[in-house]
C-alpha cells in the first residue's frame, strides 16, 4: 500500500465563514446572485453526478471522449512525474489519465470536499503501489501551496468548471496556477464550446427536472446551515444563453411577491415577483478566447483537441 496524506489548509470554519459572506453580500446587490460553489453539499454533489448521466448534458461523455483518445499523448507530452488535479471531486477521468501516466510518482488531488478526498485517495494509494498520493483539502482559488514533488508538473483541471470563474476571476486565476509551475511544466484544462443555443439551453434544463433540482439545492444549503427558511417551491429553474457574454446563466425566478428569513445573518430579504438570483455563469470558449487567456497567463498553449462532435475541448499548455 503506498502512502496517502492528507493536508488542511482550510481552518475547520472557513466554509462557514465563506458561505455567510458570499450569501449576505450576493443577496443584498441587485441583481440578487449566489456563488454555484454552494451547490455541492453531499445532495447537491449526488444531483452532479446525475446531471453527469443525462441524455442533454454531454460535457462529461465528450471529455471522457477526448481523455480515452489523448491520453497517451498527453504523457508524451509532458512526461509528467506528478499530476496535480484542482476539484478532483470524483475519480473516473483522474483513472484515465493515472492509467496514461506510468512513469507518475505523485498525485496530488485538491477539492474542498475532505470525504471526496479520502474515499478517492485511498482507494487509488491502495491500487498504485509506488504512486504518492497527497490530497490537499483547499479552496484552489485561493493561494495554494503544493507539497515537494518530483517534476515536471502537470495541474489539470477538467470538466469545465473554469466556466464557473467570471473574465476577471480567470485572469486571476489562471495566474495562480502558473505560480504553482516552473518552466515546462504543464496545465491541462477542459472547457465546453460555443454552439448552438438550443443545445446549450437543454443542457442546463434537462426533461426529467435533475437541474432544477440541483440549481434548487442551494437554497437547502443557505436553509440548513443559516436557518433561512426559503421554500424551493416558490422559485422556478431558469436557464438562459447570453450570447454577448457566451455563457449560460442559471438563475431561481420567484413566482410570486416573498420575504425569506436569514437568522444567521440577521438578514430578511425580499423578493418582486419574477425577481431572479443569478446561481451559476457557465462560460462556453471558442480556441482564441483560451489561446490568448492562457497565454496572458504565461501559459503557451501547445495542443488542443475535441471530441469528434466538436462540442468540447481540452487544452494543453506549457509554462513558459
Ligand atoms: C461542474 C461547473 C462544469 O457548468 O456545466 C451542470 C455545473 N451546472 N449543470 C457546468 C453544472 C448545471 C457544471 N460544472
Amino acid at each position: 500500500m503506498s502512502p496517502f496524506l492528507l493536508t488542511r489548509t482550510l481552518p475547520e470554519d472557513a466554509t462557514g465563514a465563506a458561505l455567510r459572506a458570499d450569501v449576505l453580500h450576493g443577496l443584498t446587490r441587485t441583481p440578487k446572485t449566489l456563488p454555484p460553489k454552494w451547490f455541492y453539499d453531499a445532495r447537491g454533489s449526488e444531483l452532479f453526478e446525475e446531471i453527469t448521466a443525462l441524455p442533454e448534458y454531454y460535457p462529461t461523455r465528450a471529455e471522457r471522449e477526448i481523455l480515452r483518445a489523448r491520453a497517451p499523448e498527453i504523457a508524451s507530452a509532458t512526461g509528467a512525474r506528478t499530476l496535480v488535479e484542482l476539484g478532483s471531486g470524483s475519480s473516473e477521468k483522474t483513472h484515465l489519465l493515472l492509467a496514461a501516466l506510468p512513469e507518475l510518482a505523485s498525485y496530488v488531488p485538491v477539492d474542498v470536499s475532505e470525504s471526496a478526498l479520502r474515499g478517492a485517495g485511498e482507494s487509488l494509494a491502495a491500487e498504485r503501489p509506488g504512486l504518492d498520493v497527497h490530497a490537499m483539502v483547499a479552496d484552489f482559488t485561493g493561494g495554494l501551496t503544493l507539497p515537494e514533488t518530483p517534476g515536471p508538473r502537470l495541474v489539470a483541471f477538467l470538466g469545465g468548471t473554469i466556466g464557473n470563474l467570471l473574465p476577471a476571476e480567470r485572469s486571476v486565476f489562471l495566474a495562480s496556477v502558473r505560480g504553482l509551475l516552473a518552466p515546462g511544466d504543464a496545465l491541462l484544462l477542459g472547457t465546453d464550446l460555443v454552439k448552438e443555443e438550443a443545445v446549450l439551453v437543454r443542457a442546463y434544463d434537462d426533461a426529467a427536472g435533475v437541474t432544477a433540482a440541483f440549481n434548487k439545492n442551494v437554497l437547502a444549503v443557505v436553509n440548513r446551515e443559516l436557518g433561512a427558511d426559503f421554500d424551493p417551491d416558490s422559485f422556478d429553474h431558469v436557464a438562459l444563453w447570453d450570447a454577448e457574454n457566451e455563457w449560460i446563466e442559471m438563475r431561481l425566478r420567484a413566482r410570486s411577491p416573498l420575504t425569506v428569513k436569514i437568522p444567521e445573518l440577521d438578514l430578511v430579504v425580499r423578493f418582486a415577483a419574477g425577481e431572479e438570483v443569478r446561481t451559476e455563469v457557465s462560460a462556453k470558449f471558442r480556441q482564441g478566447r483560451v489561446r490568448s487567456e492562457l497565454s496572458a497567463a504565461r501559459l503557451e498553449l501547445t495542443h488542443w483537441w475535441t471530441d469528434t462532435a466538436g462540442r468540447f475541448a481540452l487544452s494543453l499548455a506549457t509554462a513558459v
